[in-house]
């Protein structure tokens, strides 16, 4: 249990809070490259901020302000030129570093006004990986954008897997530091659902007789020793890795996946599965490809057909922002209340102006890649009916291709 001001920090991500500052010293990403291929000027709101994503007619990627400076219209209706976007309204150009390249009256009717000069519109750094485009919104000097293995490797293929939640971030993240929930969420409650449908248990796993928990260098690795288990078992001997701030890092050597929790505001988070596969021998690369799932029916319940919408029924379930006042912590939550601490310790470093963990600055160490060690099948294939393949989610998958 925590104080209401304890949780608050550890949860709101306006500009200025203290976890608003952390977060914003790691890149994030706001956008996929396939969807800017096809549409490429984009509203989106990453960190209670409201902004503009486009690419340019050159393949230049920019995040800038909402609204153009002049008269204030939505740059989501502007237009991408070789430079960067125009608006609609006036024709003022932007480029991707927020400069006012072009006014176009001011440029003719008076060639000597430096107006323009004077203009400087809200932008954050962009790079792309991965088929993700990531953005920075902290201090420069940027640190690296990480090359994690999942990213990088060439004998995978992957499909992005986006899901738009109404609640906190720190509730998925929380989730990911909390392995027990797995026998009884996924397991218990997933078994009891398909009860109701009239099908057999859906997945069986052992009981959890240990956990624990390794700070490392880019975050926690988890690691659980179940029932039945030999303490040489991969899961408790490596286990796998939450990536400081807000990755889980999980899936098995081949079928990795990443799932990352990017903050829209404090209420909202977009939980972004990054899913690869290992190409099997001889076959043609595919494409990455783009899907939005569904978090509610029709009818505004709540889908639970799958592991992962357990976790976000988990997540949601706790309501906007989880009072954690009323909370009763047990030892089985001992994970997350080293992220906790974790997260208060970096808050405060960045408060003193220091540099806060898992800032990549090292060339050397963040190429070709960073290779995560995870164990090397993931307690969740063990069951058929949640196959992860990216064969299943293109399958069922509204998938926007590149
Ligand atoms: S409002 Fe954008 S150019 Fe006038
Ligand atoms: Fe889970």
């Amino acid at each position: 249990m925590i104080t209401q001001e304890q949780n608050d920090r550890l949860t709101r991500v306006g500009p200025g809070t203290p976890m608003g500052n952390l977060l914003r010293r790691y890149w994030h990403p706001v956008g996929t490259e396939a969807e800017l291929a096809k549409e490429p000027v984009q509203r989106v709101r990453w960190f209670g901020e409201d902004l503009t994503l486009f690419r340019s007619t050159r393949g230049e990627y920019g995040l800038i302000d909402e609204r153009c400076p002049h008269r204030l219209l939505s740059l989501e209706y502007g237009i991408p030129e070789e430079n960067g976007l125009r608006c609609a309204y006036h024709g003022w150009l932007f480029n991707a570093k927020g400069g006012c390249l072009e006014q176009p009256f001011e440029d003719v009717a008076h060639p000597e006004s430096c107006f323009k000069n004077e203009i400087k519109i809200k932008a954050y750094p962009v790079e792309a990986l991965g088929g993700l485009v990531w953005a920075y919104f902290g201090p420069e000097p940027r640190p690296l954008l990480p090359r994690w293995d999942v990213l990088v490797r060439e004998d995978f293929d992957r499909v992005i897997d986006i899901y738009t939640l109404p609640c906190n971030w720190l509730q998925c993240m929380d989730n990911s530091a909390d392995p027990v929930h797995f026998e009884f969420l996924h397991a218990g409650y997933g078994n009891y659902l398909r009860k109701k449908e009239g099908l057999p248990p859906g997945m069986n796993p052992a009981r959890h007789r240990k956990i624990a928990f390794d700070v490392f260098k880019y975050g926690i690795m988890k690691r659980r020793l179940l029932e039945g288990e030999p303490e040489t078992a991969d899961d408790w001997t490596i286990g796998h890795p939450l990536l400081f701030p807000n990755i889980l890092a999980q899936g098995g050597v081949d079928a990795p996946n990443l799932q990352i929790r990017i903050p829209i505001d404090d209420t909202h988070t977009v939980q972004l599965v990054y899913r690869a596969q290992k190409r099997k021998p001889g076959a043609a690369p595919q494409p990455i490809a783009v899907k939005h799932s569904k978090v509610f029916d029709d009818n505004g319940k709540l889908l639970v057909n799958a592991i992962l919408s357990h976790d976000a029924l988990a997540w949601i379930g706790q309501g906007p922002i989880m009072d954690r006042t009323r909370e009763n912590l047990a030892t089985s939550d001992r994970g997350v209340v080293l992220y906790h601490k974790l997260l208060n310790e970096q808050m405060d470093l960045v408060a003193r102006g220091l540099e806060p963990m898992a800032v990549i600055r090292d060339r050397a160490e963040n190429e070709p890649m960073i290779d995560l060690h995870r164990e090397h099948k993931p307690l969740s294939a063990f069951d058929s009916r949640y196959d992860n393949s990216l064969d299943l989610v293109r399958k069922h998958a509204d998938v926007v291709a590149k």
